[in-house]
């Protein structure tokens, strides 16, 4: 049994404009100690997604389908189940630090907190045990900075906070949602090196969001490829990286198609992300979408076509330019 799996998840939110449909149809599965990526451009449902999977959608979000994390139904789960899972198994990092993180208290007591109120430890003990979450994502002087307030980190180290404090309760899941985009280069790398080394330390199973095809290449072992609220193509990394069949991967890797038709080059993505009030029918890429037929006005299955490999598109590339 897989650890966390996903099946036919739908995410409609309600707004005076009508329904937004941020995720539709979605499937996937990761299993214990897995790495796995989800891409896609800004708004395809990647978030929405990860917080379907915490029970931490807005107020106006409705779900449908199927979420269940070892065994147990989550989308129909009691605020305190979720509380519960949430304080000891499945675990989130955030895209933005300061948003996550109190201002107005110090480390040692936002971290210790996670301790005291979710596993009833003493306040000693808790700050002990945060003090070393902070040496294991590489903080100096951990136990003096430990005392420090937010605002006294930089951003690099306010993340490294944020990582030690959702390992605090050494999760089984660990979902990651664009966690170094806010940082410079340099430091993205030593984040995401970081997380690398605790993901194996701590064998948990990781799901990375993220825009960059480069830091899912080194991290994770499976990427999903979402696109206006869908999966498009999902499958192990290198294959996916090597040889993307769905035109959407293929934009999204810059990939140029050997085709013998020169007219039908795709170079990169032209066009917006659709609006999701008022989505395309069929395939969302289809408007897009240089290959796109008729038979693409009604949305393609996703279906296996390789090993561990699937795909949702009924005019795939199976050729790339050298
Ligand atoms: N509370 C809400 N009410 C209405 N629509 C919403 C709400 N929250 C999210 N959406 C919409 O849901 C869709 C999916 O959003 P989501 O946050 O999952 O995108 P994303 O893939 O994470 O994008 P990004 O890369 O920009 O973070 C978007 O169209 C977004 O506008
Ligand atoms: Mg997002």
């Amino acid at each position: 049994m897989a650890l966390l799996d996903i099946d036919n998840l739908s995410v409609t939110f309600d707004t005076d404009d009508g329904p937004v449909y941020a995720v539709s149809e979605l499937s996937l599965s990761i299993d214990r100690g897995q790495t796995l990526g989800i891409v896609g451009e800004s708004g395809s449902g990647k978030s929405q997604t990860a917080f379907a999977i915490m029970g931490l959608l807005a107020g106006n979000g409705r779900t449908a389908g199927s979420v269940r994390f070892d065994g147990q139904e989550l989308l129909t789960a009691s605020k305190k189940q979720m509380n519960a899972l949430r304080a000891h198994r499945i675990a989130m990092i955030f895209q933005d630090p300061m948003t996550s993180l109190n201002p107005y208290m110090r480390i040692s007591d936002q971290m210790a907190e996670v301790l005291t109120l979710h596993q009833g430890m003493s306040k000693r003990d808790a700050v002990a045990e945060a003090t070393h979450m902070l040496d294991a994502v590489r903080i100096p002087s951990a136990a003096e900075r430990i005392r420090l307030f937010p605002h006294e980190f930089s951003g690099g180290m306010r993340q490294r906070v944020m990582i030690a404090m959702s390992l605090l309760c050494k999760p089984d899941l660990l979902i990651a949602d664009e966690p170094t985009t806010a940082l410079d280069v340099t430091v993205q790398a030593q984040i995401m090196n970081l997380l690398a080394d605790l993901q194996r330390e701590f064998d948990m199973a990781t799901i990375l969001i993220t825009h960059d095809l480069g830091v899912v290449a080194g991290f994770c072992e499976r990427v999903t490829v979402m696109y206006g609220s869908r999966v498009m193509e999902e499958g192990p990394t290198d294959p996916l990286f090597a040889k993307p069949t769905h035109p959407y991967t293929l934009g999204l890797l810059g990939a140029v198609p050997r085709i013998d038709d020169e007219d039908a080059q795709m170079t990169a993505i032209v066009g917006n992300p659709p609006n999701m009030a008022d989505p395309p029918s069929g395939c969302p890429f289809h408007p897009r979408c240089d290959f796109a037929g008729d038979d693409c006005l009604t949305m393609p299955p996703l279906e296996p076509f390789a090993e561990g490999r699937a795909r949702a598109c009924r005019r795939p590339v199976e050729k790339i330019a050298p």
